[in-house]
């Protein structure tokens, strides 16, 4: 495959089918608790697909619901960034990192033909029962719609279209909840118009492009409109309409969409919900504001998007968001003026993505792993929940935990090399900080994995092939009957170099 070329989720799914990495249920299985349970399952199986429920049970309509589109497939999530498989997790990292340079704006298409108003329900015939919406855990608040989802909002001052993913519970046929953390673009925009004395309009997508969901979850600069990053990783703007009632940007190709406002005393109890953390999130039931709901398109046979949150590697945000947040803090870390980052990576298991970031870098001088790991551990693209980040050198390969754990090991001096920031930026879901009224303040650990720099120069050699060692190997491995193949290696020790013991 040398181009990719999807639009949209179900030019994605064909792909993604070709690849065999499409498990399609035929029999009924119950939204309610069936589905995240099979997803759960499914998910600690190495081989694992996504799954598209056919036929939810209890619905009459032709609605699928598509749970956990990306997983732990670097294959699906290629496909997704519209790049063909084969890069490594580092490579990956590197290509999306370069995108963000090429933001490309939407563009508007005549109504007429965009196919996510081939149904449009407004007023009485609104009824989101209709729509068969998974709940995921037992002791979930409800069911919960808005899980692999787009909400869409803008900054009433300065026009800027955000789209963030937000949990949404069902709270009756024409309404919705929407939990955003502190600190989050779509609670600053909706504030912003409640202090106008305004509802703030807002859009939610409930059937996605996954490249629009993996932008939505990731954090973007505040001024930075997500639809110009996903069109810059497309290569193509992203075809939006104008939505019926807000006028907001909705994707012209989207499978299920609603259109309403939010309003400051329009709150309900929400929660709890199963969150990325492997805990429920939010232990007791609270207000949250709600969208009151004014118009619902969707196309014929639409499929819904669903995430699992959960413990890895269950959690569908942990692979994408490790990509993603290791683009955003590496593009970061190059802002601010950091050289010698050889790649960045957001440990798929450290809760959802968030929990450890690892940079890998050339070290040039005294004190440069110092400033890569505070900048790391506070930058807009890194500093959310993240709790633990590692400095490693460039023979480490940040993606390889094993690596990882190697030179924290065997670099880190731990009475010295370790520092530790204070009321840093969290969340009310980190479950560490107790009591409740103690969130959602943070900390973070700068733990520096790497060698001494003062020392640098002295610090014992590391056991490593020789290139003709390695090649030798590798060309007889056949020959000798060794099992598998050869692994690929990417650190050497040539002799031409001065030998310390
Ligand atoms: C499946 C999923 C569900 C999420 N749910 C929430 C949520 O309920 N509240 C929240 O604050 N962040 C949630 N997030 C994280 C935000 O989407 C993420 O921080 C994003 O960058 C917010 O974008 P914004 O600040 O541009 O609005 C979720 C992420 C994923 C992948």
């Amino acid at each position: 495959m040398s181009k990719v070329d999807i639009r949209d989720l179900r030019d994605w799914l064909n792909d993604v089918e070709k690849l065999g990495e499409v498990t399609r249920v035929t029999k009924e299985v119950d939204p309610h608790l069936e589905m995240g349970a099979l997803t759960y399952l499914n998910g600690k199986n190495s081989e694992q697909t996504t799954l598209l429920f056919e036929k939810p049970k209890g619905h009459k309509g032709d609605v699928k619901v598509l749970f956990n589109p990306i997983g732990n497939s670097m294959n699906r999530l290629s496909l997704a960034m519209r790049t063909p498989p084969g890069k490594s997790p580092i490579e990956l990292v590197q290509f999306i990192k370069e995108k963000f340079d090429e933001k490309i704006k939407p563009v508007s298409v005549d109504p007429k033909d965009a196919p996510i108003f081939e149904n449009v329900w407004m007023g009485d015939d609104i009824d989101m029962t209709y729509f068969p919406t998974p709940t995921h855990w037992a002791r979930d608040g409800g069911p919960y719609i808005g899980t692999a989802d787009v909400i869409i909002t803008q900054d009433p001052d300065s026009g800027r279209v955000n789209l963030g993913t937000y949990r949404q519970m069902i709270e009756g046929k024409d309404r919705v909840g929407y939990y955003a953390s502190p600190g989050k673009d779509t609670l600053l925009d909706r504030e912003k118009w409640w202090a106008k004395g305004k509802p703030c309009p807002v859009v939610s997508v409930y059937g996605v492009d996954p490249l629009l969901f993996i932008c939505a979850a990731t954090g973007f600069p505040k001024q930075e409109s997500e639809y110009d990053a996903a069109g810059g990783i497309q290569g193509s703007p992203i075809e939006t309409v104008p939505g019926k009632i807000t006028g907001l940007p909705i994707p012209a190709r989207a499978e299920l969409v609603i259109e309403g406002y939010s309003y400051p005393d329009g709150g309900q109890e929400e929660g709890p919900f199963g969150e990325f953390t492997g805990y429920y999130g939010r232990p007791g039931q609270e207000q949250t504001p709600s969208i009151d709901i004014k118009a619902v398109y969707f196309r014929n046979q639409p499929i819904m998007t669903a995430a699992l949150m959960a413990d890895h590697p269950s959690c569908e945000q942990n692979l994408f968001l490790a990509v993603m947040r290791g683009a955003r803090v590496w593009r970061d870390l190059e802002a601010c003026g950091i050289p010698g980052v050889q790649g960045v990576w957001s440990v798929p298991s450290a809760a959802g993505g968030f929990g450890m970031t690892v940079v890998s870098l050339k070290q040039m001088y005294a004190g440069h792993a110092q400033q890569a790991a505070a900048i790391a551990a506070q930058c807009a693209g890194g500093a959310y929940f993240a709790k633990f980040i590692y400095v490693v050198d460039e023979d480490v390969d940040p993606s390889d935990l094993e690596q990882v754990i190697w030179a924290a090991s065997t670099r880190c001096r731990v009475s010295e090399d370790i520092d530790i920031l204070r009321n840093t930026w969290s969340t009310y879901l980190d479950p560490s900080k107790n009591p409740n009224e103690e969130r959602p303040y943070g900390s973070k650990a700068l733990i520096y994995a790497c060698k001494e720099f003062k020392n640098i120069k002295n610090f014992s050699r590391r056991t490593a092939l020789t290139t003709e060692q390695y090649e030798q190997a590798v060309n007889r491995w056949e020959e000798l009957g060794m099992p598998g193949k050869a692994p690929t290696l990417k650190v050497f020790d040539n002799l031409e170099e001065e030998f310390r013991a």
